[in-house]
Order: C-alpha cells, then structure tokens, then sequence
C-alpha cells in the first residue's frame, strides 16, 4: 500500500541531497559528552535509537566549535580530528534507519554559563542578567570575529569528514550569532555592528566559509529566530531580510524559531503578541514562517509546538512549509514520525502542559521567582532525564514531577560540571 500522507513525501533540497520524509528532529542539547566533550556510547545509542524512529532528518543537539565557551558541562565539541572516531561511529550509528543526521554548530557568545567561563564572548560587553549564572562578557575583537568563522568552517568541514550527512549554522535563541543579530545586544559601531546588513555580516561570512569548506553539493541548513521577542531587538522584519539574504547565498533548509533565554517562546511561553489565530494553528511561528516564505526561495522549516497529525498534514499539503521539525514529543515517543507517517496516532505528547507548579509558568501570574525557575528546569529537566535514559538504553519514564526534575537537573547540572572543571 502507497502512504498517501503528505508528510512521506521526499524534499529535493538545493544542493542535490534529499531527506527522505518531511519530519524533522530539531536539535536537544543531550548534555552527553565524556568530560572530555567526546562523543559516548550513551550519545550514539541515543541517535541510534531515534534513527529507527521513521524521522527523515535527525539534527543534533549543539555541538560546539571551541571548548572554552561551552552552552552548557556535557556539550560535545568539534574542533579537531583528535576523536574523529568516535564522530565517524555516531555519524554512522545514527543513519541507521535510513535517514539523513545532520550536525547543530553553534557558539553560545554570552549565554555560557559562569561555570564554564566567567568571561564570555559576546559583540558588545552587555550581561545576560539571569539569576547570576552567566558573567559579564567581553566585546569581540576583530581577531576573536575572524577566529569563530575559522571555527565553524573548520568544524564543518569535520563534521562533513566523520560522515554526516549535512550541518546546521545555530543563529536563533540568542547565542552568539542571534546576539550579533540583536541591536539590543550587539551596539557596535564598526562593521560588525548598526544597520542589519552590519549585524547579519557575522552570519552571513560562516555561511560563506562554511560553504567553502564542504563543497556545493553538501546541505547547510540555519536555524533562525522569527524574532526575539524583545523591545528592541530582532524583529520579523530583520528576519525577513536575513532570510532573504541566506536563499540569495543558496542554503538549503530555513529552520525557523524564536526567542531567547530571557523569552523563553521557542518552548512555548508566549510573547505578548502572540495572536489568537496562531494560538489555535499549534505551531507557535507558522505566521511568521508564511511571510518568511515570501521573502526566502529556499525549503522551509517550522519548529515549536507541532502536536497533531492534521495540523502538520496540512501544513505541509498547503505548502506553508516544507518540513515539521518536532523536538520535545520525541524524547517520549522515539517512534513518533513512524506512527504519523502510518497514520498510527493524531495526537503527540505534550507533558509540558503537565509540569508546572504553581499557576502560571513563566507567564504573568507567576507567583514567585523560585517557582518561575523550579517550573522553567522542571520542564527542562523532564526532557534531559529523558534523553539520559534513552542514552542507557532504558525506555522513556514521562512522569510528570516537576520539583523532582528540578532537583535532579541542578544536581545533574553540578555534577557535569565539576567532572569537567577537575578533568
Ligand atoms: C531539552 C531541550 C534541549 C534543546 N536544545 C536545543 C539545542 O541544542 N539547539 C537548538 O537549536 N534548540 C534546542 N532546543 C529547542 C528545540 O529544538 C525546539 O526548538 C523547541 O523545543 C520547540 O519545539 P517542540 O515544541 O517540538 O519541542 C531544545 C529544547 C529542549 C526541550
């Protein structure tokens, strides 16, 4: 029998690769590396479990391009052949169902957490303000701009050699090249910073260098914020513009998303102008990804709160987008794209909805600080336990505790840590 549903179709992408169905695993930062920031067997069974899944693209969780400014303890990072083995065994171990793996690249800029380091880059000296976790960073020089290019283009270029089949260029959530786009966070004066075309230079030159380095027949993709949600920071209409410039520069697949650390909506937590047409479309961009679409000819994909089986049917049948990327649900349901494509289920999990103490979460009506923040890493802490259990090859255990993955993320989170900072 031929499966009709309009998300098993294949994507002809620019380069001349294809993904074999329209679902997408969007990148999770596993927190899985040795302390070393190698790859582990926990990391590879974990790909090799999704793998089997039925999902088309699989894009890992961020990996990072220098040791010194981590996202968080347990990132793996990719700056030289030194353990290319192990890169080339989950390169391997992760398509074996079939589908494409692609690699999330990404530099953290201010959003490195103190216990990483207590100077982080970022392109103006502007402090992430939340709960004293992240230090005071200092302005990039021109030297520190032309290295992280360097980086990515060099670990690009390794992510292509161990075997992936594409890379993923992380400018969205607020990390550095989100923080180069934000004339909130980035007030240089040089070319580096001021008019967009300024801000967008960063990301524009390691799409360029990426390029260079993995050829024109291998996918590059971007992960980009519809906006920041911020006074004064990102809008739709910059994003419109970037996306614009990024098809002019032929990449292969737009992942849109949004917000930052300090709004939290690419997990869901509203911005104010939310509207109430989007509230009931599911997906939390899909407004935004149709003007997006307008301004950018390349494949498109949407990111952020895709639960029903119609929802992304039709998504994709009306050519609104091209691909559902999916995130949180397949940390319970590993088999998630498989069930949909076969018409299996309607409806994904959505335990988010389950883990909040107290009344609102991270919402207006929050009571407190210390329960804005049990119910913020309670939430994060549920999908990490997850992927940690994956990784030992346990099944997922969705129980819905908050303030006990609250606890177990900070413990998990200082354990990391310490491991790495006595190495
Ligand atoms: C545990 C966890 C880790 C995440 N790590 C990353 C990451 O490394 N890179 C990234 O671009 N987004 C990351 N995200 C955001 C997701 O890719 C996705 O944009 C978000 O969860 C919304 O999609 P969903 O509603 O399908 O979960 C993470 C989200 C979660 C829940």
């Amino acid at each position: 029998m031929t499966n009709t549903s309009p998300l098993a179709e294949e994507l002809a992408l620019p380069c001349g690769a294809s993904l074999p169905n329209r679902l997408a695993k969007s990148a999770m930062t596993e927190g899985l590396a040795d302390k070393y920031d190698r790859p582990t067997p926990e990391l590879i069974r974990l790909y090799e479990t999704w793998s089997r899944g039925g999902t088309g693209l699989h894009i890992t969780g961020n990996v990072l391009v220098d040791p010194r400014y981590l996202e968080r303890a347990g990132n793996v990072v990719l700056e030289d052949d030194s353990a290319l083995d192990l890169f080339k065994e989950w390169a391997e171990r992760g398509q074996v169902g079939g589908n494409q793996l692609w690699v999330q690249l990404n530099h953290p800029g201010r959003q490195c957490p103190k216990m990483v380091n207590r100077e982080p880059l970022s392109p103006s000296d502007i402090q992430l303000e939340l709960m004293g976790n992240f230090g005071k960073p200092r302005a990039m020089t021109e030297d520190d701009i032309q290295e992280v290019i360097q980086r990515f283009a060099n670990s690009a270029a390794l992510v292509k050699e161990a075997g992936f089949n594409g890379v993923q260029v992380h400018a969205a959530h607020g990390y550095l090249l989100s923080q180069f786009l934000s004339p909130k966070i980035n007030q240089r004066t040089d070319k580096w910073g001021g008019s967009l075309e300024n801000r967008a230079r960063l990301l524009r030159e390691i799409v360029s260098a990426v390029r260079e380095s993995v050829g024109p027949d291998y996918p590059i993709g971007v992960k980009l914020n519809s906006a920041d949600f911020q006074k004064g920071g990102f809008s739709l209409e910059d994003s419109e513009q970037v996306a614009t410039w990024l098809g002019e520069a032929s990449i292969d697949l737009l992942e849109i998303s949004g917000g930052t650390y300090e709004q939290l909506s690419l997990i869901g937590v509203e911005p104010t102008e939310v509207r109430e047409s989007t509230r009931k479309r599911e997906a939390y961009f899909i407004e935004y990804a149709e003007r997006i679409r307008e301004a950018a000819k390349i494949p498109l994909m949407v990111t952020g709160g895709f639960r029903s089986r119609d929802v992304m049917e039709n998504s994709v049948k009306k050519k609104e987008i091209d691909v559902v990327g999916l995130a949180r649900p397949l940390c319970t349901q590993v088999n998630a794209s498989r069930d949909l494509i076969e018409g299996n289920i309607e409806k994904l999990d959505d335990f988010e909805h389950q883990l909040v103490l107290g009344k609102g979460f991270w919402g207006n009506n929050s009571s407190s600080n210390l329960i804005k923040a049990i119910n913020g890493f309670g939430q994060i802490g549920f999908y990490y336990w997850q992927i940690i259990r994956l990784g030992a090859g346990l099944p997922p255990q969705p129980a819905p505790k908050t303030f006990r993955h609250f606890v177990r993320h900070i413990t998990n989170d200082a354990k990391l840590n310490i491991r790495r900072k006595f190495r």
